[in-house]
């Protein structure tokens, strides 16, 4: 089957030093397509999206991205086709004010797009508006998990990879993010995100995939899954 794939990790092993963490993982997203990949604290979440945002090169099997095979590609190459990853530690400059922290990662897309300006991100995110002057390192855990977004937006990317972005953050800020995450969805942009929390995902996801100790073991909806009892109670935390 020739699907437009705009992520495609196909039989992929990962290892730190020694220690093989992913075992024969594959993973395809559709153009568009929102997909959860699910699993408990160190099932292999985070490394999956390393391994496609070219942080963890896989040994063996091969990761494309937007139709390019970018297995043994740097993360700037990756970024440059129009990946934007979010990393679970989320990474803003702390010492830099908001919107010099959108500034800096302002740049167009691969295509020239260049949709997001910070005037649109903060249409977008009212929240950080009156924000733009403080200091990175003084916002909370949701406002950082905000700009760490919003920063990859400024990229213009046409693929986004969000790691974990409810976690630690109280409910209140989660349904934000949420209903931020369902806007992004909707300029028709292909998003995978990983999360321990299905709820999280249920109403913005359309499919999910499950890791559990570096193995895939569920494809299917996200409607499927939520009615599987047999692997939520197997797989995820609940
Ligand atoms: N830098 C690293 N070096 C060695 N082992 C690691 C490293 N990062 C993660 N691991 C291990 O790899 C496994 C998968 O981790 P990770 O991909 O972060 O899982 P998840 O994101 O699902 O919580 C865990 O057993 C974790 O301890
Ligand atoms: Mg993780």
């Amino acid at each position: 089957m020739s699907a437009p794939y705009v992520i495609e990790a196909a039989g992929i092993d990962v290892f730190y030093g020694a220690s093989q963490i992913l075992f024969g993982v594959d993973l395809a997203v559709s153009q568009g397509q929102t997909m959860a990949l699910l699993g408990r604290n160190g099932a292999g979440k985070s490394t999956t999206m390393k391994a496609i945002a070219g942080l963890a090169p896989p040994r063996r099997g091969f990761v494309k991205v937007l139709g390019q095979e970018t297995t043994k590609r740097k993360p700037y190459h990756i970024a440059r086709i129009g990946l934007g990853f979010v990393p679970e530690d989320r990474q803003v400059f702390p010492d830099h004010s908001v919107e010099d922290n959108l500034l800096i990662a302002q740049k167009p897309g691969p295509d020239g797009r260049d949709e997001w300006s910070v005037e649109r991100i903060y249409e977008a995110f009212p929240l950080l508006t009156p924000l733009r002057h403080r200091l990175a390192g003084r916002l909370s855990g949701g406002e950082q998990q905000m700009l760490a977004i919003a920063r990859m937006l400024m990229g213009n990317p046409s693929v986004l990879l969000l790691d974990e972005p409810s976690e630690g953050l109280a409910p209140i800020i989660v349904q934000r993010i949420g209903a931020f995450i369902r806007t992004l969805r909707e300029t028709g942009v292909t998003i995978l995100i990983a999360e321990q929390n299905m709820h999280f995902c249920l109403s913005l996801a359309s499919d999910a995939t499950v890791i559990d100790k570096g193995q895939i073991v569920f494809r299917g909806t996200i409607a499927e899954l939520k009615a599987n009892d047999d692997v939520r109670q197997r797989y995820l935390a609940l």
